[in-house]
This record gives C-alpha cells, structure tokens and sequence, in this order.
C-alpha cells in the first residue's frame, strides 16, 4: 500500500479535525501518500482530490466542523455514482480508504468495499448512535454544549418559574437527549426510543411543584416530535407557563472535548495501522478504554440501545 485517501461525510461533529490530523500524520509516519477528498463521497464523484501534507493538518485539533467539508451526496447512492467513485480513486492509484462519518457514511463504505477498495470506517457523528462503540466522535462534545445550555435555561426557568421544553438533536436516537438530560437534573427526558405520555410529564411537574419546585426542565429529541405542540399540551395540562428552547445547530459546532480529542487521535491512527495490515470493510470503535476493530457488516447489523438504567436514574434522581 503506497498511497490512501481520507474524507469526511454526513452531518459535521466536532473532532472529525482531529481524527484527520490522526489519518493524516500516522499515513505520512509510514510513508504513505495521503489525499483528501473534499465534500465526502461528492468529492470521490467529482474528483475533488487534494494531496494532503503535515501542515495540511496544522492548527486544527482545536476547531470544530471538517476542513474537508462534507456533504450529503444522493448520487452516490446509485450504482453508477460508486462505480465511478471507485475508478476516480483507480486513476488516481488509491490503495485504500478511511471515511469518517456516521451510519449512511458506513453503508457507503461498505459498497466501496465491495467494489474492491479496502474502507475504513471512524464513527465521527454527534448523535453516537453507531453500535461496537460506547462513543462516537462528537458525542462527548455536544453533550457538553447541550448540559451547558440546560444551565443557562435553568436560571431562567427558576426566576420565572416556568416549565421548559429544550429540544435536541437525534433524529432516530436518544442518546444526546439521555446523557446531557442526566447530566442537566432534567425532570423528564423525551427520547424516540420510549413512547411519549404527557400525562407522567405533567405527573412529574405537579409532584414537582406539590414539593416547592420553581421550575421544570424537559430535554425532548428531536425525533419524538414537534417540540411546540408537546410544550402546549404540557401548558394546557398541567396550567403552567411553558416555554420552548429548540438548540438547533449549535450542537454541532465547537471546540472538541478532551474527551473527543483523544478518540478521535487513537481511531484516525488505528484506521490507518490495519489499513496498513490489509484489513477492510473494518470499523475503528472505543470499548472499555481500548480502541478495537470490528467487522463493518456486523457493527451496521446491531442497534445500539439506549441505557435503560440510566433513564431510570434520571428520573429517581429529578423526584
Ligand atoms: O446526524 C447528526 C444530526 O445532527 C442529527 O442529530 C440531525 O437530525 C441531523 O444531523 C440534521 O441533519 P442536517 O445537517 O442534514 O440538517
């Protein structure tokens, strides 16, 4: 193996930049020539290559978003898209590939792999809902910005007395909405994957306030529904001023954890190490400590599920 590419697909999360720092500086200590490849599987289409060096990756550990850029590519979905994605990375004599991204980048690669082109996969996604890894790159990150957030909206709530519904990110998944919802003292926690009963929510806020609470915190994901109507259901119900908070796109940007940073610098080395070893259609993930390697067929497979103690935690502890 002479010469590989990386690139970053799908939704941003804060660390991608540095698990291409990690790609990028473990390729080149091996003396493999490393190209990046702009806007993920667009760029692949599109044959938007840029040979990469040290300094390509210099002064990005601390920046959120991707310096390659990503994008959400349909054509890449058809037969023909990946064909001509794979003879682009031919002409260009690309051995292998790393991409880091979240479940629809993964089932791209897995395509590649079949095509004849050894992939990668580094789970970089904020919604952490990829299996074989307790994290993904970014999850870390945003539920940081989202318990800090929950802060500022608490004060709020305690001096008005109000009720608020904060929306979050995951579309399909729970896990930003579980952690930071733990993390915040969130007196209810609305995920997709437990069916929604305004009634234990309005439960929750009148026992609440029977004790003397001043205010109420409920942390919904987006995937359970409209954040407005559930904030007016809950105001009709429980006859107290509510409020909503939709945290949107802030969630994605920012400066990596520490937490992230290190992941994201152990997984790019790892990708490149067994890319090394003639390993493919492999994933890098975080167990216990440790960084693995798993079967990309069998971590796409799996669901992740969220943790159930946990969510009965939170709601112990918000009594
Ligand atoms: O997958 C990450 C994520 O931020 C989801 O939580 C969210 O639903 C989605 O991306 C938003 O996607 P887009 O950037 O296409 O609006």
């Amino acid at each position: 193996m002479k010469k590989i590419a990386v690139l970053t697909s799908g939704g941003d999360a804060p660390g991608m930049n540095v698990a291409l720092r990690g790609v990028v500086r473990t390729a080149i200590y091996n003396n493999l020539t490393i190209v990046g490849v702009k806007r993920g599987y667009l760029g692949l289409i599109e044959k938007d290559f840029i040979r990469l060096n040290l300094s390509s990756v210099a002064d990005i550990i601390h920046r959120g978003g991707t310096v390659l850029h990503t994008a959400r590519c349909k054509e890449f979905l058809t037969n023909e898209g990946r064909e001509k994605a794979v003879s682009n990375m031919r002409e260009e004599e690309i051995d292998g590939l790393v991409v880091i991204g979240g479940d629809g980048t993964f089932r791209g690669a897995v395509e590649l792999n079949k095509l004849g082109m050894p992939t990668i996969g580094i789970p970089g996604t904020i919604d952490n809902d990829i299996s074989c890894t307790t994290n993904t790159i970014g999850f870390d990150t945003v539920v940081n910005t989202v318990v800090d957030a929950i802060d500022k909206i608490r004060d709020t709530a305690t001096s008005h007395e109000r009720i608020f519904v904060i929306e979050v990110m995951g579309r399909n998944s729970g896990f930003i909405a579980l952690e930071a919802g733990l993390a915040g003292g969130a007196e209810s926690i609305l995920i997709p994957e437990i069916s929604l009963d305004i009634d234990e929510v309005v439960k929750n806020i009148k026992r609440g306030v029977r004790r003397g609470k001043k205010h109420s915190i409920i942390v919904v994901a987006e995937g359970v529904g409209d954040s407005m109507k559930i904030a007016k259901e809950i105001q009709e119900k429980s006859g107290l001023e509510t409020r909503v908070s939709i945290l949107g796109y802030i969630q994605r940007g920012g400066t990596p954890t520490v937490y992230d940073r290190c992941i994201a610098s152990r997984m790019g080395a790892k990708a490149v190490e067994i890319l090394l070893k003639g390993e493919k259609n492999k994933m890098v993930g975080v167990e216990c400590e440790k960084i693995k390697c798993f079967d990309m067929d069998y971590v796409l497979s799996q669901s992740k599920d969220i943790n159930m103690e946990d969510y009965k935690l939170a709601h112990m502890l918000s009594i």
